[in-house]
């Protein structure tokens, strides 16, 4: 098969039925198969928790369109995490973490994995330096996520591939706000690309899920046996919706670019915003790295405001276009703070965000609709 981006994730694994030919993978709502004879499985399945239909085609594109040799998807991003975290530490193993990432990770690693051994120190990726400095003998993996959310840092995926290699770790490089079209981490030389499938991929807001891009057979293999074991698999239809979504993801994340682009150049000229975080910024520090590592520079644009937190929480509460909410990566726009919402769970760790901070998934409406709504908001 041909391997242009938007082709894979329109037709990878998605081969018409064979009994039908209906175009569009089935969803298998089943949990068990009947079996020709003791053992006699018909290509494989048994039960829908090792595996699914519906789930082996999004499993399949989502190995395609990341470039892996692999893929799983799971209940959530998170499940995804703790499945890859489980299958590949254990206690007293180190992990280096980058110090600003999804709050969710940030618990996961130091409310969750902390209790049962794994050990965590939050460095800042974009200085390699720091992240040779705290790698140990028992460095297991070097997390990466980039760009992060909400600052939109951006870490160096290659150089920080090559440093976890020499000491022996893998490295695992969160996608989400990328999504597989703007950057591919696995020609970057990352090990394990994970996602949360409820950002971009599924792209509607309208299914909750997470996916595992393994590079190697291997590792996948070791995943997928974990994924069996733990059990946090994606049901059917969530896995029909995401692949559903995942067709459109090319055209999507261009149009997100393009408006993400008008909103930056809005703020920027508001007398009102103090500092507009965005990679496609000449001054951004990631900006480098990321226009060698991304196509473009995405959908997610945070910026803070002269008036502090009462000011960031009053723009949120205005905006009307910009749906108040969580969560980020489908058509509509939606607007967040952060301090509150997304990440209260990082309150006073290392991972705080700034209270004057605002987050907005810009969507693919109307651009100046959206620009409009912003003006109201920004007062
Ligand atoms: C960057 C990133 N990674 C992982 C997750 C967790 O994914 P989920 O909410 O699907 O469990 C999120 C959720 O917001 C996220 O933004």
């Amino acid at each position: 098969m041909s391997n242009g981006f938007e082709t894979l994730a329109i037709h990878a694994g998605q081969e018409p039925d064979p009994l039908t030919g209906a175009v569009v993978p089935p969803i298998y709502a089943t949990s068990t198969y009947k079996q020709d004879g003791v053992g006699g499985l018909r290509s494989g399945y048994e039960y829908s928790r090792s595996a699914n239909p519906t789930r082996t085609a999004l499993e399949a594109a989502l190995a395609a369109v990341e470039g892996g040799a692999r893929g799983l998807a799971f209940a959530s991003g998170l499940a995804a995490e703790d499945t890859l975290l489980r299958a590949v530490c254990k206690p007293q193993d180190h992990v280096i973490i980058p110090n600003d990432a999804y709050g969710g990770t940030y618990r996961l690693f130091a409310k969750v994995h902390e209790a049962w051994g794994l050990h965590y120190d939050p460095v800042p990726l974009h200085d390699l330096d720091a992240v040779a400095a705290a790698m140990t003998q028992k460095t297991k993996v070097v997390w990466v996520e980039t760009p992060t959310n909400p600052l939109l840092g951006i870490a160096d995926i290659a150089a920080l591939a090559q440093l976890a290699h020499d000491n022996g770790s893998l490295l695992v490089v969160d996608n989400t706000f990328a999504s597989p079209y703007l950057q591919q981490p696995i020609a970057l030389g990352a090990d394990v690309v994970v996602h949360s499938t409820t950002k971009y991929v599924g792209g509607h807001s309208d299914v909750v899920g997470g996916a595992l891009v393994a590079a190697d057979s291997g590792l996948g293999e070791q995943l997928a046996y974990h994924q069996n074991a733990m059990g946090a698999v994606a049901g059917p239809f969530d896995a029909w919706l995401t692949l559903r979504g995942l067709k459109t993801l090319g055209v999507r994340m261009d149009r997100h670019c393009d408006n993400a682009e008008r909103v930056v150049d809005l703020l920027l000229a508001h007398p009102r915003v103090t500092e507009v975080l965005y990679p496609g910024l000449a001054e951004h520090p990631g900006h480098e790295v990321a226009a060698k590592q991304m196509k473009r520079f995405g959908g997610m644009v945070s910026f803070r405001v002269a008036g502090g937190e009462a000011e960031a929480v009053e723009m949120c509460n205005r905006a009307e276009l910009f749906t108040l909410g969580e969560s980020l990566g489908g058509v509509e726009s939606l607007i967040e703070h952060p301090g509150r919402m997304t990440h209260a769970s990082a309150a006073g760790s290392p991972l705080e965000v700034p209270a004057d901070l605002v987050r907005l998934s810009v969507g693919i409406e109307t651009v100046d609709d959206l620009l409009a709504d912003l003006t109201r908001a920004l007062g």
